[in-house]
C-alpha cells in the first residue's frame, strides 16, 4: 500500500516511515524540515513542502494514489502556544483541515492522527482512558481537539475514517539505533536528562517537588517510540479493512516520577546527572497516567519496550553515537 507520511522528518514520523518501510508498504513523506530532518527519512520518496500549499497537495494526490495518510506535522511546544496561539492554529489545525480537503477531493478515506494527552488537560481520574472529559487548558491541546472534532464531522459528512492517537510522552529511540530524537529546541525530559549526562548542558531543572506524589515530582507516562509506531501501524490495518473512527489513548500505564527517571537515567548511563531544583511550572498536574486496555483490546496492541530502563538505554545509544559523532565532527 502506498501511505502518505506528513512529518515524516520528525521524531515519531521517521521512526513510523521505517517501520511502514519494514512491513512493506511504499512511503512518500511530506516534510517543510521546519523541525525535521532529510537524513532521518531511511527510504521511499520525500517533498519537501508545507502543509499550508494546497496546490502541492492537490498535485501529491493527483500523482500518488494513497491508500491512507498518518499525520504528524505540527507545532509542539505548550509553552509557545500559549504565547503565540495563531500560530499553533494555523499550522496544527487550518494546515490540517487543508490536508483533509485534498483527502476528500482524491477519495482518500483512511486518516492516523497524532493526537495528545493534552486534549484532556487537568485529570479528573487517573489513569486517563477514552472517556476522561476533554478540557484541553492551553492553545497546543485545544488545536489537537479541535481536529478531533473535525475529523467527528468530516467522518458523518464525507466518510473519511480516522484513527486519534493521544499519546503521553513519545520516548526512546530506534532499538537498531539509527534514529532518535532531534529536537531544537528540546522540552522532553529524557533527552534532556541525557544531555546532562552527556555533558552538552550543565545540569537537569525539576520544576517543583512539592506535589503530592510519593518523591513530590511529577509522575508521566512514557511510550516507547517504538510502540507507538507499532500502534499505528494496527491502527492502519483497523482503517483498511474497513473499520470505524475510532480515537485510543496510548501510554505504558505506568507512571514514572521525574526522579525516578533521572536515576535510572544515572544507572543506565553510569554518569553523574547535576540537578538543579526549581519551583513548578503553571500548568503541570501532578500525574499524568494512560489507560490504553482500549487499544489492547480492540487493536490487539502489545507494547513490547515499557520497562523504563530499556527506553532510556535506546535513548542514550542515540545520543551516544548521533550527538557523539557531530562532537567529533566539531572538534575535528
Ligand atoms: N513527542 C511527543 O511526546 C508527543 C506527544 C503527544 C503528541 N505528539 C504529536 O506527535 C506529532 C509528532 O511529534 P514529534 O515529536 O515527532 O514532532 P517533530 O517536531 O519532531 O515532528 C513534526 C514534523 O512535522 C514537520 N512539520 C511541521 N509543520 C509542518 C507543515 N506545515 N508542513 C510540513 N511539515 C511540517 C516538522 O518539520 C517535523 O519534521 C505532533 O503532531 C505532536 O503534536 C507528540
Amino acid at each position: 500500500m502506498k501511505i502518505l507520511v506528513v512529518g515524516g522528518a520528525g521524531y515519531i514520523g521517521s521512526h513510523m516511515v521505517k517501520m511502514l518501510l519494514g512491513a512493506g508498504h511504499e512511503v512518500v513523506t511530506l516534510d517543510n524540515l521546519s523541525n525535521g530532518h532529510r537524513d532521518a527519512v531511511l527510504g521511499g520518496k520525500l517533498v519537501v513542502g508545507d502543509l499550508s500549499d494546497r496546490g502541492l497537495l492537490r498535485q501529491l494526490f493527483r500523482e500518488h494514489d494513497f491508500a491512507g495518510v498518518m499525520h504528524f506535522a505540527s507545532f509542539i511546544e505548550v509553552g509557545e502556544s500559549v504565547r503565540e496561539p495563531l500560530k499553533y492554529y494555523r499550522n496544527n489545525l487550518a494546515n490540517t483541515v487543508n490536508l483533509l480537503q485534498a483527502m476528500v477531493e482524491h477519495d482518500v478515506f483512511a486518516f492516523i492522527f497524532s493526537s495528545t494527552a493534552a486534549i484532556f488537560g487537568e485529570p479528573q481520574a487517573i489513569p486517563i482512558d477514552e472517556t476522561h472529559p476533554r478540557n484541553p487548558i492551553n492553545p497546543y491541546g485545544r488545536s489537537k481537539w479541535m481536529v478531533e472534532q473535525v475529523l467527528a464531522d468530516v467522518d458523518q459528512a464525507h466518510g473519511l475514517k480516522s484513527v486519534c492517537l493521544r499519546y503521553f510522552n513519545a520516548a526512546g529511540a530506534d532499538p537498531e539505533g539509527q534514529l532518535g530524537e532531534r529536537h531544537d529546541p528540546e522540552t522532553h525530559l529524557i533527552p534532556l536528562v541525557l544531555q546532562a549526562a552527556a555533558g552538552r548542558r550543565e545540569a537537569i531543572t525539576v520544576f517543583g517537588s512539592d506535589y503530592d506524589t510519593p518523591d513530590g515530582t511529577c509522575i508521566r507516562d512514557y511510550i516507547h517510540i517504538n510502540d507507538l509506531c507499532q500502534a499505528h501501524l494496527l491502527a492502519l490495518e483497523h482503517l483498511l479493512a474497513g473499520g470505524d473512527s475510532r480515537a485510543y489513548n496510548l501510554g505504558n500505564g505506568q507512571g514514572f516520577s521525574v526522579r525516578e527517571v533521572i536515576d535510572t537515567a544515572r544507572a543506565v548511563t553510569r554518569r553523574d546527572i547535576p540537578v538543579i531544583e526549581s519551583e513548578r511550572r503553571p500548568g503541570d498536574p501532578a500525574r499524568l497516567v494512560a489507560d490504553s486496555t482500549r487499544a489492547r483490546q480492540e487493536l490487539g496492541w502489545r507494547p513490547a519496550y515499557s520497562e523504563l530502563a530499556t527506553i532510556i538505554e535506546h535513548a542514550w545509544r542515540w545520543e551516544q553515537t548521533f550527538f557523539g559523532r557531530q562532537r567529533l565532527a566539531a572538534t575535528a
